[in-house]
Formats: C-alpha cells, sequence, structure tokens
C-alpha cells in the first residue's frame, strides 16, 4: 500500500511521484508500505501549511493546546498495543521494549498536558518605582524535527509535544526505516485536536528533506536526532540561517564496575544495558570496564547470559534479542567486530550474523582485551557489541570512561557513596548511572550529553520547552512620567 505525506490534515503523495518500501528487518519480504520519497518542493508545501497553522494553533490559549495533547497522550495509551507491533513489525525491537518506546510518548504527552498549566515567564522588581518587569514565553514558529528509528515514537514525542505546547507548528521527517510508527503518532495526534496546519509530516531521506527542512529560510529551528556526522552538517547548514538548532547525537556509554560492587546485580544491568534493542540506543552500555579481581568470572557469566539471550521474531514474546535495523547496520556491525580482531581484541562469544534466522540478526557480542586506544573502544557501534575492558585502579577506570569524544550515559556500580560521588563529579557525561546500567531515562528528566554528543541542548524535562520559545521581556511604567534607568535613580 501507498503511503502519503500529511500537509495540512490531508494526504498529500509526494510530486516527484516516488516511494520507498519500509520493510520488516526480522523478515524482509514482510513489506508493511511504501513511504514516499519527497523532495524540497513536498517540504517547502509543507513549511507553506505550517506558517498558517502556526497563524492559528498559537491563538490556541497555552492550557487547551495542553488538553489537546493530553487527549493525545490518552488516545497513545488506548492503543498502546497496537503501535508497540507497528513500530517492532518496522524496526525489530522487541514486543515489550516497543510498548515501552509508546509509554513514554504517553508520559511524555502527559508532561506537556501539565505544562499547558505552567509554562512559567519570570517576574522580578524594577530597579524603579513603580514600574513592572516580566518575561513571558513566544513560540518560534515552524520548527523542523529529525527523527531516528530507533525510538520512532519515543522521540518525535520528545521533539513534537514540547514544540506544540510552545505554540509552534511542526514539519516532522522521520526516519526512512520508522515511517509507519512516525504516521500513526501524527495521525493520533490529529485526531486529539491538534490544528491540522500546525503539524505536516514529510516522508524521505536526509539528504533530500531532511537537508531542505534545515536550509529553508522559514524554518526556525531545528531538532535532530542522530549521529555525530550528520548533526554537524546540520549545524553548519542551519547557520546560515541563523536557526536555533538542538543536537542529540551519539554514545560511547561506560559502565564502571569497582571491585566493591554486586555482581550479580551488575551482570543484570550489563547484559540489559548491552543488549536491550539489540544494542540500538544512543544510550547503549558499549563499554564494560572490570578490575582485574573480578575479570575473568564476569567475563564467564556475561557470555553465558549473551548466549542464553533468545534471538526471534520480536513480536514474540519470549524473544529478548530482534535483529538490526537494515543490512547496512549489520554490515556495520560485523565490520566494527573485524576491526576489533584486527587491532588484537578477543571475541568471547557472539562476532558474527546470525544465519538462523532470515532477517538481520547479529550474535550478542563480547570483546575482551580492549585498550582505550582501539576503534572498538571509541567509536559508535549501534549493535550488540560490548567492549571490555580490564582496569588496574579507580583512577585509570574513571580516566578511561572520559577516554571517548562522546558524553551521552554513563554508569557505576558500587557500595561505597564516596565512589559514587566521585564519579558523579568526574564523569564527563550527561547522564550518570549508580547501581543501573546506561540505559532507562525517565521522560520528565533532562535527556542529552556533553562533547560530541551534542551542542548544549536537552530533551526530557523542562529544557525542551525553553528550546521552543524565545523570551519576551516586558517593562510597564506606570509611573506617568519618563524614568531613565541607571541615571535617574543614581
Ligand atoms: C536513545 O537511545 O536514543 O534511556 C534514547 C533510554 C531510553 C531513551 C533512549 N529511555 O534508553
Amino acid at each position: 500500500m501507498k503511503h502519503a505525506n500529511w500537509i495540512a490534515g490531508a494526504q498529500v503523495p509526494p510530486r516527484g511521484g516516488e516511494y520507498f518500501p519500509d520493510a520488516n528487518p526480522a523478515r524482509p519480504d514482510d513489506v508493511i508500505g511504501e513511504f514516499p520519497r519527497s523532495d524540497a518542493e513536498d517540504v517547502a508545501a509543507a513549511v507553506s501549511a505550517a506558517e498558517e497553522g502556526f497563524a492559528i494553533w498559537r491563538r490556541v490559549p497555552v492550557p487547551a493546546r495542553g488538553e489537546i495533547l493530553g487527549r493525545a497522550g490518552e488516545i497513545l495509551r488506548e492503543r498502546k498495543e497496537e503501535i508497540a507491533r507497528l513500530l517492532s513489525r518496522e524496526m525489530g525491537k522487541t514486543i515489550r521494549e516497543a510498548r515501552g518506546d509508546v509509554q513514554e510518548a504517553v508520559d511524555t504527552a502527559f508532561y506537556a498536558a501539565g505544562e499547558g498549566r505552567r509554562l512559567f515567564g519570570r517576574t522580578t522588581p524594577s530597579e524603579l518605582p513603580n514600574k513592572a518587569a516580566f518575561t513571558t514565553r513566544r513560540p518560534l514558529g515552524v520548527c523542523g524535527l529529525i527523527s531516528p528509528w530507533n525510538f520512532p515514537v519515543a522521540i518525535p514525542s520528545w521533539k513534537a509535544f514540547p514544540a506544540l505546547l510552545c505554540g509552534n507548528s511542526v514539519v516532522l521527517k522521520p526516519a526512512s526505516d520508522a515511517p509507519a510508527s512516525a504516521e500513526a503518532f501524527v495521525r493520533i495526534l490529529l485526531e486529539a485536536g491538534v490544528e491540522p496546519r500546525a503539524l505536516n509530516l514529510v516522508h524521505g531521506g536526509g539528504g533530500q528533506v531532511g537537508r531542505a527542512l534545515v536550509a529553508h529560510p522559514r524554518v526556525q529551528a531545528i531538532s535532530f536526532t542522530g549521529s555525530t556526522e550528520v548533526g554537524r552538517e546540520i549545524a553548519e547548514v542551519a547557520a546560515r540561517t541563523l536557526k536555533r538548532v538542538s543536537l542529540e547525537l551519539g554514545g560511547k556509554n561506560a559502565v564502571l564496575i569497582a571491585p566493591d560492587a554486586d555482581a550479580d546485580h551488575a551482570l543484570d544491568g550489563v547484559t540489559w544495558g548491552a543488549f536491550g534493542s539489540c544494542g540500538q540506543r544512543c544510550t547503549t552500555t558499549s563499554r564494560l570496564l572490570l578490575p582485574e579481581s573480578m575479570h575473568d568470572r564476569f567475563v564467564e557469566r556475561l557470555c553465558q547470559r549473551a548466549r542464553a539471550l533468545v534471538a526471534g521474531d520480536p513480536l514474540d514474546e519470549r524473544t529478548d534479542i530482534g535483529p538490526l535495523v537494515n543490512r547496512a547496520q549489520l554490515e556495520q556491525v560485523a565490520r566494527y567486530v573485524d576491526i576489533a580482531r584486527a587491532e588484537g581484541a578477543a571475541i568471547a562469544t557472539g562476532g558474527k550474523p546470525n544465519d538462523a534466522l532470515p532477517g538481520f540478526f547479529f550474535h550478542p557480542t563480547v570483546v575482551t582485551g580492549v585498550t582505550p586506544d582501539m576503534r572498538i573502544a571509541r567509536e559508535e557501534v549501534f549493535g550488540p557489541v560490548l567492549a571490555v575492558m580490564r582496569y588496574r585502579d579507580l583512577d585509570q577506570a574513571l580516566a578511561w570512561v572520559n577516554a571517548t569524544e562522546y558524553g551521552l550515559s554513563s554508569s557505576i556500580y558500587t557500595r561505597d557513596v564516596s565512589l559514587a560521588f566521585r564519579a558523579i563529579d568526574e564523569i564527563e557525561a550527561g547522564i550518570t548511572y549508580v547501581n543501573g546500567p546506561t540505559i532507562g531515562a525517565e521522560c520528565h528528566l533532562p535527556f542529552g550529553g556533553v562533547r560530541q554528543t551534542g551542542n548544549g541542548h536537552r530533551e526530557g524535562g523542562w529544557g525542551p520547552y525553553d528550546f521552543y520559545s524565545e523570551i519576551k521581556t516586558v517593562y510597564v511604567d506606570y509611573s506617568g512620567r519618563l524614568q531613565r534607568a541607571q541615571i535617574d535613580n543614581r
């Protein structure tokens, strides 16, 4: 079946008439549908609609916008199972994790609904008598949202809900590996009552649709989640039109196990952090730092755990590990295992595609003998590959945690409260977990990273409401005469 773009509430075919297939990575012959391969003209039409939508939507009182988004949260919750099944089929995460993905969007919707009755400005005294001073928030205009395939409902929700709550209009360009989930999401928001022209969906590739959106002079802000390489390019192109840009990019997240850690507890966390979502999260645990005293036994038990994970159809409740999202991703993961081997690391388990299954499956992989200079210790793999490093002492371990150009998530397992706080202070990352793996962010807390992981913005929590609004400072002089600041009161 051919799907369309959604522009001003209508289904609009791409002007060029081209489509791409959206296939199930667990069974590549199962095609979910054909989606538009749009171009710059389709983007221009969506931006024009969004400009009209902005003029209407910005006038809807903020609490009323919040109520509409709350209704979207209710519909998402009612259809959680149906959407989870669609997204699992489309991008391969297990059905249990797919439900979590939708739940994250439900939570984000309710947070936005609540924000509809806050969206605070500030009031502060004036330095002059009979004069009031306060700030108020204004929306930016048309926002371009470019979302990834790995959280195909949660991440569009992190962007769209705060953008809409603040009164902006939106053009969403979802990843080409997860267009159906984005469509389901957009339909629900429209059904909930979002002004149709304020919410537009344009499918297609980053090189065409994404680039056109970023370059468009009447798009005021871009929010992007994806690779550091593409993020850098977006920042460069967006700078030409002075757009506001929020970037959520790569990670190389480490779990540091201190010698006093509870090994059983840590084993559960590392297995989940490294192999959950088949390692396809920006927050995936991709490095494990073990002390000499625990190394061999922990690695042995971890490999047993990795081998016991059940690979299979992600829609089957018994499946622990689904496929990688596409063939290119499978090839990339295989290439990194080869690189690790060539650099002198050892493959303790896994290390190859799982040919027993029809899709893009890869065995959960543990790589040992990794040192901080190796590419497998520094570069994002985006697959079920964990690089294990053996450390001498905690000074070395903390230095190794920071020996990466990224800084998204991090974790330490320890029972020593002083060490936990030392790690919180010293680890260069946007998120640090104590006695938990590197994944599991909650929607009401800031999410994002330092260094090459982003450009200083955060999703989740209250930060996006700053990103998606402009501050206006207001002075009201009710003295009835000219009062010159800095002069008449000195
Ligand atoms: C991502 O990997 O892009 O903390 C987002 C987590 C999820 C979100 C991850 N709640 O792993």
